[in-house]
């Protein structure tokens, strides 16, 4: 097949250029510049990178426009809705959904990697018992590498493995000891008879004193949650992950590095932020008057939980949980809920409002999984952390595709200086 060419012209005059265009699988096309400063002595310019594909992948793809995330070719629909987080993640990694046998050695291997070092309880009382659980997480994971110094070499694919396989089982454990050291609670060993989800829950909400009685719903609703949120294409989190790994940092330094981007709330911290938000407005009454300063930008108010750079329709993840969230409400009887009322209204009228509907701004994912976490009683500085949990999946899988990529280089953009030019040191007594 002829190969197909982007041509570039200038007009000052310059020669023009040709740059070859790849295609995907499904998607849009790229056109490959890697040789415009070669060719050109010019560089691109697009920060945020609104154009720029960064890397060759095959694991999660999604089309904005029509609202679609697939996770290796399969709908997230149809995974959040007949899939274990453990079949996805496996999914995830290994590129295929595992049958019967994998399955059940992948839950085996998993489970054999949930406890965390002995000496890592000495590492927590470190912190201040108020810590930030994402505060928490950055330092516990990068510290893996201390702890773990048998699985940090890159080059190995059985230590690539067994740091995925430690990373994976360890986050639920760390997040539930970071929960459990803010609320002055003993930290619960986990529990391998049971599942992935059902121990975090244990290890979250158990105590030594009594037996913790697991609800169904409560799990199933967790487990979705979690596969909604393992993976979603190049964000901002995993390019950070990327980019890290790029340099040949270690596994565990690469998914802290992912941590710490997740942490803002244009990210992961969103569904934090959407409960404070919820709190700042206070009742149902007080909505139009905030909808105005979001529309006037004043301050910086936004409608956090509304909105994404690459969905430009409904986030599917969103539906989802949207139905999710109503099951949980149900379950629980939390309907009257002040702050879940105050999220009902707030959707409905922003669903209307034409400043919304015209910027396609909709509720995101992050917009439903503050109100199901804050209905299950978690507190809202363990959102984040929990999305960090589900997504550190999606970052180690990432992480490995770049490792094996041919392709691979350090990650290195440029810059259009506009800062001062060459200019002759001045001794302190001569300036002005
Ligand atoms: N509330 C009010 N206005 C908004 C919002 C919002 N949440 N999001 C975007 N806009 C406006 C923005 O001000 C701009 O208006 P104008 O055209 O008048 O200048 C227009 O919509 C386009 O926005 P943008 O900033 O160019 O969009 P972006 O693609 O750079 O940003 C975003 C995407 C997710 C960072 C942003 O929508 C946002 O900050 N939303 C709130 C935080 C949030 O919920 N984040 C979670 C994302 S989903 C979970 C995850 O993947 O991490």
């Amino acid at each position: 097949m002829k190969e197909k060419l982007a041509t570039l012209s200038f007009s000052d005059g310059s020669p023009s250029v040709d740059f070859p265009i790849f295609g995907g699988t499904v998607g849009p096309d790229v056109i490959d510049v890697r040789s415009l400063y070669a060719k050109t002595g010019k560089f691109t310019f697009d920060p945020g990178f609104m154009s720029t594909a960064s890397c060759r992948s095959s694991i999660t793809y999604i089309d904005g426009d029509e609202g679609i995330l697939l996770y290796r070719g399969y709908p997230i629909e149809q995974l959040a809705e007949n899939c274990s987080f453990l079949e996805v993640a496996y999914l995830i990694l290994n590129g295929e959904l595992p049958n019967k046998k994998q399955s059940t050695e992948f839950n085996t291997i998993v489970s054999q990697h949930t406890m965390v070092h002995d000496q890592m309880n000495n590492f927590f009382r470190g912190f201040r018992r108020d810590a930030h659980p994402m505060a928490v997480l950055c330092g516990v994971v990068g510290a893996l590498s201390a702890f773990y110094h048998d699985s940090i070499d890159i080059h190995d694919e059985r230590s690539r493995e067994i740091a995925a396989f430690r990373l994976i089982a360890k986050l639920p454990t760390i997040t539930a000891m970071a929960f459990k050291y803010n609320s002055g609670q003993p930290f619960m060993y986990p529990k391998n008879s049971l599942s992935y989800v059902e121990n975090f829950l244990y290890m979250m909400f158990g105590t030594p004193c009594e037996e913790y009685k697991q609800n169904p719903i409560i799990t199933r609703a967790m487990e979705r949650i979690l596969i909604l949120h393992a993976d979603h294409e190049q964000n901002a989190s995993t390019s950070t992950v990327r980019l890290a790994g790029s340099t040949g940092a270690n596994p565990f330094a690469c998914i802290s590095a992912g941590i710490a981007s997740l942490w803002g709330p244009a990210h992961g911290g969103a569904n934090e932020a959407v409960l404070k938000m919820l709190d700042e407005i206070g009742d149902v009454k007080n909505i139009p008057a905030f909808i105005k300063r979001v529309k006037e930008k004043d301050g910086h108010a936004m409608l956090m939980g509304f909105g994404h750079r690459v969905y430009k329709n409904y986030d599917p993840r969103a539906k989802i949980i949207q139905k999710t969230c109503h099951e949980v409400l149900e379950e629980l009887d939390v309907k009257d809920n002040r702050l879940i009322k105050l999220a009902m209204a707030l959707e409905k009228i922003a669903l209307e409002d034409e400043y919304f509907i015209s910027r396609k701004l909709y509720p995101n994912v992050d917009f439903y999984s503050g109100i199901v976490y804050k209905a299950l009683g978690i507190p809202v500085s363990m959102f984040t952390a929990l999305f960090a949990l589900a997504r550190t999946v999606g970052w180690i899988a990432q992480w490995k595709e770049l490792i094996a990529d041919s392709e691979q280089k350090i990650g290195r953009p440029r810059q259009l200086f506009n800062g001062a030019t060459h200019r002759d040191f001045v001794p302190v007594d001569k300036r002005k």
